[in-house]
C-alpha cells in the first residue's frame, strides 16, 4: 500500500501563505471559520432526513423563495463561526434580511457576503449542492452599517466556495491564485488537493436552464443557440456545482435576463461576485452580458443581476452576442 504523502493542511496553507504578510493577516482566521462551518454542514449534508434537515420551514425569505429546513440550518451556523473568528466585523447573507454587525471592535474586520446554501433545489433529493463567500476588508476606522456592506466585487480581498458533492471541496481564491482542498472527512481537516488552479484553454461545457429559452430575447436566445451548437450541456441546478466543473473541466454558465427575470435570477453580491472574482483570478471572466460583474456598484444587499461566466474568451463571444441587440 503506497504511503500517503503528506499533504498541507488548510490551517498549514493560511499560516505559512498569509500568516506574516500584514495585508492578509486576520484573512487566516476567516478562512479556518468558513472551513469549519462547512465541516459543520457537510455533515448535516451527509445525515440528511436522518438529522432533519431535508424539507421547508414553512416561511419565505426576502427573496420571497421557500427557505428549506438546511438554508437556515447553515447560516445559523456560518454567523456563528465568522462572528467568533474575531476577525469578522459584518455579515451579509441571503437568508438574512439585514446585515449582521458583529458586536465589539473588530480591529482588521472583514466584511463576509454569503449564500451559506446553493442549490437549494437540490437538497431533498441528494444532488451536489455548497455554499459561497465574498470576502472584503472593511475600511480603516470605519464604523460598519448597512452600507459597509454594498461594494463593488473588484473590492474584494478573497472569496471561496464550498461544493458537498462526491467529495466536500473548498475553492479559495486570492489575487492571482487559486487552490483547492478537499475535506478528510474522519479528522475535518481540508488538504491541498487543486493548487493553482487555472481554468483550462478550451471550453467543453456549457451550463444554462435550457427550459427558459421560449422567455430569452432573441439576441439572448442566438447567443445560447451558438454555444449550444459547440459545446456539451451539463446542467446541476446548483450554480456551484456546475461552476466548480466548469472551472475545473473548461465551459461557461449562463443564468440571463429574460422575460421574467428582467434582473436576472442569481444574487450580485454572494453569488456573482464571489464567483466572478474565483473566475478571474483562474484566468476567467464573468459578465452580466452587458458589463464585468465586478465593476457593478451595488444598490441593495439583495439584488439580482444576470451572470454569465467561464471561458473568458467564450464569455466575451457570448456577451458580444447578447449586447449586440
Ligand atoms: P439558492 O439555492 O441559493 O437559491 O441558489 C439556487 C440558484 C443556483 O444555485 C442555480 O444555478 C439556480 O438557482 C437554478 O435556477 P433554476 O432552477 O431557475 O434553473
Ligand atoms: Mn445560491
Ligand atoms: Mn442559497
Amino acid at each position: 500500500m503506497p504511503v500517503a504523502e503528506k499533504r498541507t493542511t488548510l490551517q498549514e496553507y493560511v499560516t505559512s501563505e498569509w500568516q506574516d504578510k500584514p495585508q492578509t493577516s486576520g484573512l487566516g482566521a476567516v478562512i479556518m471559520a468558513i472551513a469549519e462551518g462547512s465541516c459543520r454542514v457537510q455533515a448535516l449534508v451527509q445525515q440528511a432526513a436522518l438529522a432533519d434537515v431535508l424539507g421547508v420551514t414553512g416561511e419565505t425569505n426576502i427573496q420571497g423563495e421557500i427557505v428549506e429546513r438546511l438554508d437556515t440550518a447553515s447560516s445559523d451556523i456560518f454567523v456563528e463561526t465568522l462572528s467568533q473568528s474575531g476577525h469578522v466585523a459584518a455579515i451579509g447573507c441571503e437568508e438574512i434580511e439585514k446585515p449582521v454587525i458583529v458586536e465589539g471592535e473588530v480591529a482588521d474586520g472583514f466584511i463576509v457576503l454569503m449564500d451559506p446554501l446553493d442549490g437549494s433545489s437540490n437538497i431533498d433529493v441528494a444532488v451536489s449542492i455548497g455554499s459561497i463567500f465574498g470576502i472584503w476588508r472593511k475600511r480603516p476606522d470605519e464604523t460598519v452599517n448597512d452600507d459597509s456592506l454594498l461594494r463593488p466585487g473588484n473590492e474584494q480581498v478573497a472569496a471561496a466556495y464550498v461544493v458537498y458533492g462526491s467529495s466536500t471541496i473548498l475553492v479559495l481564491a486570492t489575487k492571482n491564485n487559486v487552490c483547492g482542498f478537499t475535506l478528510d472527512v474522519g479528522s475535518g481537516k481540508f488538504s491541498v488537493t487543486h493548487p493553482n488552479i487555472k481554468i483550462p484553454a478550451d471550453c467543453l461545457y456549457y451550463s444554462t436552464n435550457e427550459g427558459n429559452n421560449k422567455v430569452l430575447d432573441e439576441p439572448t436566445r442566438k447567443a445560447i443557440t451558438l454555444l449550444r451548437n459547440k459545446y456539451s450541456q451539463r446542467y446541476v441546478g446548483s450554480l456551484v456545482a456546475d461552476f466548480h466543473r466548469n472551472l475545473l473541466k473548461g465551459g461557461i454558465f449562463a443564468y440571463p435576463a429574460d422575460q421574467n427575470r428582467k434582473d436576472g435570477r442569481l444574487r450580485l453580491m454572494y453569488e456573482a461576485n464571489p464567483l466572478g472574482f474565483v473566475v478571474e483570478q483562474a484566468g476567467g471572466a464573468a459578465s452580466t452580458g452587458f458589463q464585468r460583474i465586478l465593476d457593478i456598484i451595488p444598490k441593495q444587499l439583495h439584488q439580482r443581476t444576470p451572470l454569465i461566466l467561464g471561458n473568458k474568451d467564450v464569455v466575451e463571444e457570448t456577451v458580444s452576442v447578447i449586447s449586440a441587440g
